[in-house]
């Protein structure tokens, strides 16, 4: 195994920057698996990552990249052999330790699942870290009580990654969905998705959120946070359940404790991060089997390694669109 091309996220002076490098296989970091990198993703966290936007990066310098697929090349833990196909994403993978962006990643075992019988390696990117937690949260949910007899879901930053995976999920399961976008020609998209109708941002009035306002949901995926979380937790129905994932819009959470206190709803957070085994492999055998999304093909677009850095801005500026799947060097 000689150099491999890597995307490299460094500081210099306390700028960020991020650039293609020659790696040697001394630089990567320790693991028990030498994996071959067939394909990464791109989350939002990716883009604040690489452009320093937010403080994601805890070791510099760090190959990005929180997800990867590809396949075993070398092993030291007798539960994975060479040419095994594998999927590792979260932990500290992309943020302190040397992550997908890269044609070769040395990962601890413990963070590494095998594929699930079901999904191909590109399959697996195309779900990626956002697909996973959209699954956690419809997981948890469920595990709290919700199904679709208890009425309408509402799922906010509709059109980004995680959005577009929990729609997909949550419709299949048949749940009657609302998703809430900022934008419009994103409409036919959403539909096609499968949800059952499209509510853009605009329509709401977030200026004054009351304590308690008229009760419209049942269940709630939150990828924004803010104000809208805010209204999601005052229009909740007696008992509903809010799964709280994201912060695209806010870190923010200014409310009452009246939906929680006299309507019994419930904020669950979603953490995808440090999920351990056995519930991580139960979650990827779901996402290959009975929450498996039906529009992939649909939400995802597949761009060359070469192009990575000029996707980044999308996600900054709130104009992501489903997935992106990078093919870093696959077959
Ligand atoms: N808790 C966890 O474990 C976990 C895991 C994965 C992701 N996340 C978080 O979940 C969120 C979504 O992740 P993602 O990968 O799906 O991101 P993404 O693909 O970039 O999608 C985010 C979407 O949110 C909306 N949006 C973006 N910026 C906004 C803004 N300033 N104000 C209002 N809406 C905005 C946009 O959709 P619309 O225009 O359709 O509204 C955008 O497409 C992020 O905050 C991410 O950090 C958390």
């Amino acid at each position: 195994m000689g150099p491999f091309k890597a995307y490299l996220i460094d500081q210099d002076e306390g700028q960020t920057r991020a650039d293609f490098v020659s790696m040697d296989p001394s630089q990567l970091d320790t693991g028990e698996l030498t994996i071959k990198v067939a394909y990464s993703s791109v989350n939002f966290k990716d883009a604040l990552a690489a452009s320093g936007a937010g403080r994601i990066i805890r070791r510099f310098p760090c190959v990005g990249g929180v997800d990867l697929s590809g396949t075993v090349a070398a092993s030291s833990d007798p539960r994975f052999q060479a040419g095994d196909a594998v999927i590792a994403t979260s932990f500290d993978i992309g943020v302190a330790h040397h992550g997908g962006y890269a044609e070769y990643a040395r990962i601890p075992a413990e963070w590494v699942i095998p594929l699930p019988a079901g999904l191909s390696l590109y399959e697996a990117m195309a779900i990626g870290t956002a697909g996973f937690t959209a699954a956690l949260a419809v997981v948890r949910m469920e595990e709290n009580g919700l199904e679709p007899s208890k009425g309408p879901l509402i799922v906010t930053g509709a059109s980004g990654g995680v959005g577009s995976l929990a729609i997909d999920m949550l419709a299949r399961r048949g749940y009657q969905v609302s998703a809430l976008t900022g934008k419009e020609s994103e409409t036919d998209y959403l539909l096609g998705l499968g949800a059952a109708q499209v509510l853009l941002r605009s329509s709401l009035d977030l200026s004054r959120i009351r304590p308690l306002d008229k009760t419209l949901w049942a269940g709630a995926v939150d990828n924004l946070g803010g104000d809208v979380l805010a209204w999601i937790a005052s229009t909740m129905k007696q008992g509903g359940t809010i799964a709280s994932i994201g912060l695209a819009a806010s870190a923010s959470l200014n409310t009452t404790v009246m939906p929680f206190i006299l309507r019994g709803a419930c904020l669950l957070g979603i953490d995808s991060g440090y999920i351990g085994e056995p519930y991580r492999s139960g979650i990827w055998q779901r996402l290959a089997s009975d929450l498996r999304p039906q529009h992939l093909q649909t939400m995802t677009r597949c761009i060359a390694f070469d192009d990575l850095p000029g996707v980044f801005d999308d996600y900054l500026q709130g104009r992501a669109h489903g997935r992106v799947v990078v093919a870093i060097a696959a077959a």
